[in-house]
């Protein structure tokens, strides 16, 4: 691969994107943003005095232009159900490692299944590189700890609440029910029941909801048996009549900065032996961008592996130490 430096933000101009910009900005990295609308591209090009380029997401010829002298994508433009495939399509073709932040579980097992043509490209392709690099880092760092790891199960504590993409994605996370791994194979949950997580000095009762460590952490630690718990329901069961046009654009950057997210993880061994982590993290919206930056300036580094990849299989527990404002705590 030749050595581009340069990294492109599709989708830049959502809530979530303009937080990625603005944290590229700030560790000075090359970049040029991209989206469909063209006022708004326009606009954050110049606040942000960035390159630009306005198309829609299937427009191929375009993508390829605004690929050609990039070494990574950042793909911010959710929900992923509608863009995922084509931005994946687009790095395929132009040889460039591919970033999103997706929560959807579908756009992980779409990654998965590009595998073998990202190693034929030379790219390293990355759905769910947003809150899932600490989430997978604090998986990793335990599955080091027990000699022959069989259970995992995770508690996710969210705080800040949810932006419209967010919301508009949850749907497509309800939508598969709710989803565990047993003995290696991802099946419904037989018997869901909430679970009480320790969140440092918080105990919450977490309602089993398929976060997506059953197809990334696994893929970090083949871990047979995942069980995952979030502390609130998705938005979309609250919902039900979602459109774009009646939902919040996310919190405040007050309302970031007053609480934290937490994520509290166990895994069991073989022989019976119990090891477990708390990980006290800034909240939703903060911690995004500054994962998905962390993972896109180690690319820029040349710092990855090829094929469809976890932030864990990619980057281990070491990629924590590139997020600011984390504090890991072993428990048990
Ligand atoms: N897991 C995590 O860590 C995490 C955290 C934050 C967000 N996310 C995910 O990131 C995604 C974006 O969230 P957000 O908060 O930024 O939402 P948002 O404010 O609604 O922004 C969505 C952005 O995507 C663009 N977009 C949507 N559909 C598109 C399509 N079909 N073609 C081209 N562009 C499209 C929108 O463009 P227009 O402005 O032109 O509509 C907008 O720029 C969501 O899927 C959310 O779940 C994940």
């Amino acid at each position: 691969m030749t050595q581009k430096k340069k990294m492109l933000l599709y989708g830049a101009t959502g809530y979530t994107g303009k937080i990625i910009a603005a944290r590229a900005r700030e560790l000075n990295i090359d970049f040029e943003i991209a989206g469909r609308d063209k006022s708004k591209i326009r606009s954050l090009s110049n606040e942000l005095n960035v390159g630009y380029h306005v198309f829609e997401v299937h427009d191929k010829s375009s993508w390829q232009i605004a690929l050609a002298d990039k070494q990574v994508l950042i793909n911010a433009a959710g929900p992923y159900a509608s863009t995922a495939r084509q931005a994946m399509e687009a790095c395929l073709k132009a040889a460039v490692h591919y970033l999103d932040i997706s929560a959807e579980l579908e756009s992980y097992l779409l990654a998965e299944s590009f595998d073998d043509r990202a190693k034929a490209a030379g790219i390293q392709l990355i759905s769910g590189a947003g809150f899932f690099v600490s989430y997978d880092a604090i998986v990793a760092h335990l599955s080091k700890l027990v000699i022959e790891p069989e259970y995992l199960s995770v508690g996710f504590r969210h705080y800040g609440g949810f932006s419209k993409g967010s919301i508009l994605s949850s749907k497509n996370i309800a939508d598969l029910g709710i989803l565990v791994r047993k003995n290696g194979v991802i099946i419904k949950n037989p018997d869901p029941r909430s679970r009480i997580f320790s969140f440092g000095d918080e105990d919450v009762a977490c309602i089993p909801t398929s976060l997506g460590g059953i197809i990334l952490s696994y893929k970090t630690t083949g871990i047979p048996n995942i069980e995952e718990y979030f502390s609130l329901k998705l938005p979309a069961m609250d919902l039900p009549e979602l459109t774009s046009e009646n939902l919040p654009d996310g919190p405040t950057k007050e309302e970031r900065a007053a609480g934290r997210n937490g994520i509290t993880a166990e895994i069991i061994g073989r022989d019976g032996e119990v090891v477990k982590a708390y990980l006290d993290t800034p909240s939703g919206y903060e911690l995004t961008p500054l994962s998905v930056i962390a993972v896109a300036n180690r690319i820029l580094s040349d710092d990855f592996k090829i094929g469809y990849q976890s932030p864990g299989s990619a980057y281990g527990e070491y990629i924590l130490n590139d997020i600011p404002d984390l504090k890991l705590i072993d428990l048990a």
